[in-house]
């Protein structure tokens, strides 16, 4: 039996049902109507049906993998900011349209060991795989988000209830979302985070400091996405591993530096 939800052979092509901007986020949602309900944690790799290439002879782009925001019967979400070709004809697409889902892919999050209080920590973006796991702890979990302005920072809407900290200080706590963390580290807590490397590593340095355990979900340059092209391979204390198969969550422990990795040209975020 598997540790994982498994996905069905093959990309299918589904069609969006839902846009929605939320500050400089777009919520795209789908119908999935022939795929299990994803694990909180795992991810999706994504492409448009039409329109998914660039240059002067339409080369199809690689598809762009996204943690899943939500899942509901055979609805998912997920959250996208516009950083680059892919993610921008992505946040083009409008409900009807065509989407290639390939998924649900990945290890997600494991629950708290014995006695743990979750603490969500996320940065930008990466507030997406957090949602979902929020929606399965429920709201005793405590979530700490990070934004860089209030037009970022409007994405905190996703999870209600979230402490927010912004660069600016705009909204919330002006700083980092781990000067939001120190304090909860004094408690008995597991800490799951996503987010840019930065963020992730002050988090893993942290946790690490205050023996902590933490699993971190991790941003990676996905080409095929279910352990084929060794495209995602990262190194860690085990030894080299695939992020799309063994990850993206990692458990911190098991890492030497989260800024380490992502100077590996495996990894390269998503754009
Ligand atoms: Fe191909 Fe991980 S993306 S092996």
């Amino acid at each position: 039996m598997s540790d994982r939800t498994l996905a069905p052979f093959g990309r299918r092509l589904v069609r969006v049902t839902e846009h929605e901007r939320v500050g400089a986020y777009t919520v795209l949602g789908c119908s999935d109507p022939h795929g299990p309900a994803p694990d909180p944690g795992q991810f999706y790799m994504l492409a448009a049906a039409a329109g998914w290439g660039g240059g002067e002879d339409e080369r199809p782009f690689l598809p762009r993998a996204f943690s899943v925001l939500r899942s509901q019967a055979d609805r998912r979400e997920f959250v996208l900011e516009d950083v680059g070709p892919g993610t921008r004809r992505l946040g083009e697409l409008r409900p009807g349209d065509g989407l290639w889902l390939l998924g649900p892919l990945g290890r997600g999050f494991v629950p708290p060991r014995e006695g743990r209080t979750p603490v969500l920590v996320g940065g930008g973006v990466g507030i997406a795989p957090l949602a979902i796991w929020r929606d399965a702890l429920g709201p005793e979990a405590l979530v700490l988000l990070g934004f860089r302005d209030a037009e970022h920072a409007i994405g905190a809407g996703l999870i209600p209830g979230a402490r927010v900290a912004t660069d600016d200080g705009s909204v919330g706590h002006q700083g980092l979302v781990t000067d939001l963390l120190a304090p909860e580290l004094g408690g008995v807590i597991e800490v799951y985070a996503c987010g840019p490397p930065p963020m992730l590593e002050a988090v893993r340095a942290l946790c690490a400091e205050h023996r902590a355990p933490a699993q971190l979900a991790l941003e990676a340059g996905m080409a095929c996405g279910f352990g084929a092209c060794f495209g995602c391979v990262v190194p860690t204390r085990d030894g080299y591993v695939r992020l799309c198969v063994d990850g993206p969550v990692l458990e911190a422990a098991t890492l030497q530096s989260v800024t380490e990795l992502h100077s590996h040209p495996a990894t390269s975020g998503v754009r």
